[in-house]
């Protein structure tokens, strides 16, 4: 990362730190994690069971937040925004395969995936719309999807 400018940074994670606090017990899930991702970087984060890889990854993201720490995300403070903005951030500009498939029972997988294309403006709602038509006939005729 030595001599790249902050243009060639897609993600920033200074001084993050995660506690979960139920019934009494206090988890320290994240301790001041801090690391920077390149624009076109493929990391896998890697560690035991209960280091902390989900939660960071939810921070990122945007779906849970630090009790302290700095989260950026191509230039958006994720970890400043409110509710409104987080909601857009994830439908507009995060990808995520989750451990477990959450597929909406009552939908077929191709549905379910095309499910927020609706929502989407701008390049991102047109690539999500565009991919999910040429993936939505392939996955037809392979017979791994129905319409
Ligand atoms: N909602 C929660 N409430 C309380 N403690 C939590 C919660 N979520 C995670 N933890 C605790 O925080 C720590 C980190 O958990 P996390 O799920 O981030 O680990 P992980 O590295 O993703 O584990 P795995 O490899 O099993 O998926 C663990 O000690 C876990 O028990
Ligand atoms: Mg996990």
């Amino acid at each position: 990362m030595v001599g790249e400018s902050r243009e060639d940074i897609a993600v920033i994670v200074e001084g993050v730190v995660k506690i979960y606090e139920s019934r009494g017990e206090r988890v320290v899930a994240l301790r001041e994690v801090g690391l920077a991702v390149a624009r076109g970087e493929v990391l896998a984060i890697m560690g035991p069971s209960g280091s902390g890889k989900t939660t960071l990854l939810n921070i990122i993201a945007g779906i849970d937040r630090p009790n302290a720490g700095r989260v950026v995300v191509d230039g958006f403070e994720v970890s400043g925004a409110g509710e409104e903005e987080l909601r857009r951030f994830r439908l507009e500009r995060v990808g995520y395969v989750f451990q477990q498939h959450n597929l909406i029972p009552t939908l077929t997988a191709w549905r379910t995936y095309y499910s927020p294309c609706p929502w989407r403006e701008g390049p991102a709602g047109a690539a999500a719309s565009s991919y999910s038509r040429r993936w939505g006939s392939r996955g037809r005729r392979a017979g791994i999807l129905r319409s």
